[in-house]
């Protein structure tokens, strides 16, 4: 019998961690947690009405994730800001460690999955891309979405949450030892999920599906 499938995704923004999140749940038939709209519900929350993050974040459940704002970008800066505070991190922990517990398996993405939320995963991938690509991938992402913006200020914010997101104290940005890493700036989301599967599979997980 193959141990119960729980995947940890991590990365930085743009990297592809997310689309490769989803497609893996999506393959396997399991529950798929994008940890960063937990963070960006508290940053955008406690914009909006002045609350402390750490209460926000005490009383955020499942039901406070769909506003399409919190996909944003400002939503995403002050997701960052509210990452870095301890309490926050806690008060976040159980709703993480309890979605990663269910008998069905898991997939959740994030920066800590692999480090703080699941360390005893048996699947880590550690999703990377240079910033430059990650950048323009963002910003395409944007212009798309009718967001007026440039390629500059683009990079400065991503390249300002990067640097924040690492050099934390409170469980920063970082590969697990046993993390398999993934670089996709050469690759389209197909071959980066393919690659994501071929190592999942190498570990001896099958889609039990048809
Ligand atoms: O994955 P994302 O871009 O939606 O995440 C937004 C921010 O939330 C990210 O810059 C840092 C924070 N975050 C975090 O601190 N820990 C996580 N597990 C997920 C996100």
């Amino acid at each position: 019998m193959t141990a119960r499938l729980v995947i940890a995704v991590d990365g930085p923004a743009a990297s592809g961690k997310g689309t490769i999140a989803k497609r893996l749940a999506a393959h396997f038939g399991l529950p798929h947690l994008d940890t960063g709209l937990l963070y960006r519900a508290v940053g955008w929350r406690s914009l909006q009405t002045g609350e402390a993050p750490a209460e926000v974040a005490a009383g955020l459940g499942a039901g406070d994730l769909g506003d399409p704002a919190l996909r944003g970008d400002e939503a995403g800066q002050q997701a960052s800001k509210v990452g870095a505070i301890p309490e926050v991190r806690a008060n976040l922990l159980k709703f993480q460690k309890e979605f990663s517990s269910q008998a069905a398996g898991a997939v959740l993405d994030g920066r800590d999955i692999g480090t703080v939320i699941c360390p005893d995963a048996p699947v880590k991938i550690f999703v990377t891309a240079s910033t430059e690509v990650r950048a323009d991938r963002r910003y395409r992402e944007l212009r798309a979405r009718g967001v007026d913006t440039i390629r500059p200020r683009v990079l400065a914010e991503m390249a300002e949450r990067d640097r924040r997101d690492s050099e934390r104290a409170a469980a920063p940005l970082i590969a697990a030892p046993d993390a398999y890493h993934l670089d996709t700036s050469d690759m389209d989301a197909d071959a980066a999920f393919a690659a994501a599967l071929a190592f999942i599979e190498r570990k001896g997980f099958r889609s039990s599906g048809p």
